[in-house]
């Protein structure tokens, strides 16, 4: 039987602070699939993360096919607009949510996990984070700040966590990131650079499969979700209807579901698509071949 097998792989799973979003699907497919998973939190959502754990308030969706609970391996801190620790303000730094969790930036995540657990320590990463604090702007009043800080955290963060996780990634190792259509169609609404940071991390993606496999065999792809009202998605501010008009208008009219991002992470950072590197895949109910909308559920009251 054909299946997707992960035993003995060890994933990172960077951006899951709880358990609504693609971050948390993807690592429970991984888990289920076989792998060791390893989460990276935002130092600003740690302790909220640990405490829903520690609480048992995730226990519902942790809870795997075979009856047993999700498990992650390591949770580290992780603040991917920094790539290394003397990026961030001491005022950052010292304050309350990120003094006391030690080195959380891009460089001191792989330096934990190789010091954990030895030089190769990883088969699959996964970037599903984001963040842009001007994305309820359009694009014609986001600031010069607002938009490189969607372009560093949202795009660029996937460059250097491949720059420094690339060394530490045995043979046959995936990168997977999370990207949205707005980076090639207009989405009114998705404002404040994060368009622009979508389609850099799309480009990205093309350009790091190149570079990563020749250097160290490592396949870089991309899912392109649909709207999912995930926390970070709520911030938008317009998901609900997003989802509707979605839900409505594709060829498979149902909304999308975090757990078919899930598993189709889970394929591509197996060996089953070894073939497949660079690539933009659509996990959207199909709605990206769309030319004309065939309802207008969603689209009330207009923005
Ligand atoms: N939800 C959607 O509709 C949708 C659609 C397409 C793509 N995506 C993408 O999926 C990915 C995951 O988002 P999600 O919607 O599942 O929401 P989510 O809230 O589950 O995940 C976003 C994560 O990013 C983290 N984060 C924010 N700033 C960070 C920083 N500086 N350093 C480290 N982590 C940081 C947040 O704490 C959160 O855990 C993102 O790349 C997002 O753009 C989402």
């Amino acid at each position: 039987m054909l299946k997707i097998d992960l035993t003995g792989k060890r994933a990172l799973v960077a951006g899951v602070a709880d358990d609504g979003g693609f971050g948390f699907s993807i690592a429970k497919s991984l888990a289920e699939a076989g792998a060791t998973v390893c989460v990276a939190t935002w130092p600003p959502a740690l302790t909220i993360f640990n405490n829903l754990l520690e609480r048992g308030k995730l226990d519902e969706s942790r809870r795997m096919s075979d009856g047993s609970l999700l498990a992650f391996e390591k949770i580290y801190p992780l603040d991917a607009a920094f790539d290394m620790l003397g990026d961030a303000s001491e005022e950052l730094r010292t304050s309350k949510r990120y003094k006391d969790v030690g080195d959380f930036s891009i460089e001191g995540l792989a330096a934990r996990m190789a010091a954990d657990f030895g030089a190769q320590p990883l088969d699959i990463l996964i970037h599903s984070l984001a963040n842009g604090p001007d994305v309820k702007k359009p694009l014609l009043e986001t600031s010069r700040s607002g938009y490189l800080t969607a372009v560093g955290v949202s795009a660029f963060s996937l460059v250097s966590m491949l720059q420094r996780f690339g060394p530490l990634m045995r043979p046959g190792a995936s990168a997977l990131s999370l990207t949205y259509m707005a980076s090639e169609r207009v989405i009114p609404g998705y404002g404040g650079g994060m368009s622009s940071a979508k389609a850099a991390l799309e480009s990205d993606t093309r350009t790091l499969s190149f570079e990563a496999g020749r250097k160290w065999g490592v396949r870089v792809n991309t899912i392109s979700a649909g709207p999912f009202a995930s926390r970070a998605a709520s911030a938008i501010g317009i998901i609900e209807r997003m989802v509707q008009y979605c839900a409505a208008n594709t060829p498979i009219p149902e909304a999308l579901t975090a757990a078919e991002v899930g598993t189709t992470a889970a394929f591509l950072s197996s060996s089953l698509a070894s073939g497949i590197t660079g690539s933009t895949v659509y996990v959207d109910k199909g709605y990206n071949v769309m030319g004309m909308a065939v309802s207008d559920a969603g689209l009330s009251p207009a923005p």
